[in-house]
């Protein structure tokens, strides 16, 4: 099968917004008084705000009511948009922009697939916006990864078949979500927790044309 588009998730993979999502929840768990680690960081990847919210809270043995937990994770966001706004291009990962650019001279269509309700906010500061032949955000769908509705969209709003489709993904919720909308994917980090993708690479700088047109054969 012929790969005519590849459907980006943006934390992780393009930028690492990582960084900042912990500093924000590690200061609202600081004023809930408990500690929030690096590790128990890895566990929001790829995950929702308000699930994100859940887990903390698990960490740090707390249970609270729906308007409180709607207040703290609006608390949170404004922490991290903070800092996301002061965003600058330099931190696009290496090779990000460059593969995509080379995607393109090739017409492969991009779409991005991502759960952050502040992936346009992130594009506009990295200057991406318009490599984008559409945008799937966190805004836009009912159904968290794995579930496979970000991707799905992303192929519909390009016009192509799942099956033309590649993923490229650093949470292993996401490497489902492709696979289970019938996509190939491509994992960026470890083999590790992504063994299931179709290849695993550590970051698009090891990407290119002829290593994507080698997944389908
Ligand atoms: C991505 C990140 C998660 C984040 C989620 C929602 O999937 O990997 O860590 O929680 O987006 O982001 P948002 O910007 O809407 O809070
Ligand atoms: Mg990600």
């Amino acid at each position: 099968m012929e790969i005519k588009a590849c459907l980006f998730d943006l934390d992780g993979v393009i930028v690492d917004t990582a960084k900042y999502h912990f500093i924000a929840w590690r200061d609202l768990a600081a004023k809930l008084g408990f500690e929030f680690t690096e590790q128990d960081n890895e566990r929001l990847k790829g995950v929702s705000r308000m699930a994100s919210l859940d887990i903390l809270l698990e960490v740090g043995g707390i249970q609270l009511d729906d308007t409180t937990k709607h207040r703290l994770a609006e608390e949170k966001n404004r922490n991290y948009v903070a800092y996301i706004e002061k965003m600058m291009p330099d931190e696009i990962l290496p090779g990000a922009e460059a593969f995509l650019k080379e995607l393109k001279s090739h017409g492969i269509k991009i779409a991005l697939g991502s759960a952050s309700k502040n992936a346009m906010t992130i594009l506009e500061r990295l200057h991406l916006t318009q490599l984008f032949d559409a945008i799937i955000d966190g805004t836009k769908v009912s159904e968290a990864k794995p579930n496979p509705e970000v991707f799905l969209k992303g192929a519909e709003a390009l016009g192509v078949k799942p099956s033309e489709c590649v993923v490229f993904e650093d949470a292993e919720a996401g490497v489902e979500a492709a696979l289970a909308g019938g996509m190939l994917c491509v994992g960026i980090g470890s083999p590790v927790n992504l063994g299931k993708a179709n290849l695993v690479v550590c970051g698009l700088n090891e990407m290119s044309f002829d290593k994507l047109r080698k997944l389908s054969v």
